[in-house]
C-alpha cells in the first residue's frame, strides 16, 4: 500500500502524529451526554444481555493483546466485571472450559491475525458469544465476530502499531463505559470518563509536542544493550508494550516487569549499563511507584521516568498531562512511541519494515 506520506520519513512517524485525529474519530458520534455514557452501533447487546455478562475474556496477539490487558482493567474498574486478557495463540492451545457466561473479545488490527481467527472459530463452535474489537472493517475477524466495536484508527502501514494500539484502548474505554453505565458506574463517573475522554485529542498533541527533547533522551539512551521497563496495575501494559515497541524497532533488548516484582528477581539486573523506564502515573500507588524507583536508584540504575510530574529519583522525567485515573494508561505510551521511534532512527534502524516482521500474521 502507498498513502501520501504528509512531509514524514516514516509510516511509523506519521501515524505516530496521526493520534489526535484518530482518538477523534473512534470518539467521534457515540457520547451520549444526555445519559452519560456511549452508543457502540456494532454491539447488538441489550441491556438485560449486558447484565448477564459474568466474565469478559479478551483475546488478541502482541501490541492488541496489550491493549486489550488495558481494556480488561477498565471493564474491571468501570463495569466491575472480572476481566482478562490473554494471548489468542495461547488460549487456542490448551483447550479452555468456554463458558456462555462469558463475553469474548476477540482484539486485531488488521482482522486479519491467524491465531485470532482461529481462536474466534474455535470459541464460535463451542457456541461462545464472541465480540471484535477491530480497526480494519469488514476483515475475517470482524466479519466472524457476533458484534464489535470498530477502532477506526485509519490505515496502519509501518508494520510497528501505534495509532491503532492507541485508538484500541480508547475503544475498550467505551467499552467499559457502556457496559458500566448499564451496571453499577453512576451518572457522575459517566460524566467524569466522558469529560476525561474528550481531553485525549489535545493532551495527546501536548505529548507530542514533546518530540525533540525525547529524541534528546533516545539518542542519550541508545547505547544501551537492554532495558527494563516497569510498571503497577494500570502502569504495568503500558510498561509491556513500551517494551515491545523498543524491541521491534530498535532491537534492543527490553524487558517488562511489574515493578512490585522488581524485588522477587530481577532487581539482580539493576546497574548502571542496564537504564529503567518507570511509569509513574498521580494515582493512589504513586509512593509505591516513588519507593521502587529508590531502590533501584540505590543500585546505581540509571531512570527515565514517564508521570505526570517531575520524579526526583528518575535522571530524566517525561512529563505528560494528567487524565482520569483510569484512562491515564491510554496517553502514558505515547511519548515510549516517540522513544522507540528516535532509538530505533539514532540506531540507524529499517523503522517500516523491521527485520523477521509482518504486518499481518496470516499463518501460524
Ligand atoms: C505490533 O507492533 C506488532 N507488529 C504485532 O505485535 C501485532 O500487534 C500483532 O501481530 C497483532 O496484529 P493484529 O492487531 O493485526 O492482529
Amino acid at each position: 500500500a502507498s498513502y501520501d506520506m504528509g512531509g514524514h520519513d516514516t509510516y511509523m512517524h506519521k501515524e505516530i502524529f496521526e493520534q489526535a485525529d484518530a482518538v477523534d474519530r473512534v470518539l467521534r458520534g457515540r457520547i451520549d451526554d444526555r445519559f452519560s455514557t456511549v452508543h457502540l452501533g456494532g454491539l447488538n447487546l441489550d441491556a438485560r444481555e449486558a447484565r448477564s455478562v459474568r466474565r469478559v475474556k479478551i483475546l488478541g496477539c502482541g501490541t492488541s493483546y496489550h491493549a486489550g490487558l488495558i481494556g480488561a482493567q477498565m471493564i474491571e474498574e468501570l463495569a466491575r466485571i472480572p476481566a482478562d486478557a490473554e494471548p489468542a495463540s495461547e488460549f487456542r492451545y490448551r483447550n479452555p472450559v468456554v463458558d456462555p457466561d462469558t463475553l469474548y473479545i476477540a482484539v486485531s488490527q488488521s482482522g486479519e491475525t491467524y491465531d485470532v481467527l482461529a481462536a474466534v472459530q474455535e470459541l464460535k463452535r463451542k457456541g461462545a458469544r464472541v465480540f471484535g474489537v477491530v480497526n480494519v472493517v469488514g476483515s475475517a475477524i470482524a466479519r466472524e465476530s457476533d458484534a464489535g466495536v470498530y477502532v477506526h484508527a485509519g490505515p496502519e502501514v509501518c508494520v510497528v502499531s501505534t495509532k491503532c494500539f492507541t485508538n484500541t484502548t480508547v475503544a475498550f474505554a467505551l467499552l467499559a463505559l457502556h457496559l458500566g453505565r448499564i451496571r453499577d458506574l453512576s451518572v457522575a463517573d459517566g460524566k467524569r470518563i466522558i469529560e476525561g475522554l474528550r481531553k485525549l485529542p489535545a493532551q495527546i498533541t501536548e505529548i507530542l509536542d514533546q518530540e525533540a527533547e525525547i529524541k534528546k533522551i533516545a539518542e542519550e539512551y541508545a547505547d544501551a544493550r537492554s532495558m527494563m521497563f516497569i510498571g503497577r496495575v494500570r502502569g504495568y501494559p503500558v510498561a509491556r508494550e513500551a517494551s515491545l515497541k523498543l524491541k521491534e524497532v530498535s532491537y534492543i533488548h527490553a524487558e517488562a516487569y511489574p515493578a512490585s516484582e522488581l524485588k522477587h528477581g530481577p532487581l539482580a539486573l539493576i546497574e548502571p549499563a542496564l537504564p529503567t523506564v518507570a511509569i509513574v502515573p498521580d494515582d493512589d500507588l504513586l509512593e509505591k511507584n516513588r519507593a521502587a524507583l529508590e531502590e533501584i536508584k540505590a543500585r546505581s540504575g540509571r531512570i527515565l521516568a514517564v508521570a505526570h510530574q517531575e520524579q526526583e529519583k528518575a535522571d530524566r522525567t517525561i512529563v505528560v498531562p494528567k487524565n482520569e485515573d483510569e484512562l491515564d494508561p491510554i496517553l502514558m505510551g505515547i511519548p515510549l512511541q516517540l522513544l522507540a521511534y528516535h532509538t530505533a532512527l539514532a540506531l540507524g534502524r529499517d523503522i517500516d519494515k523491521p527485520r523477521n516482521l509482518a504486518k499481518s500474521v496470516t499463518v501460524e
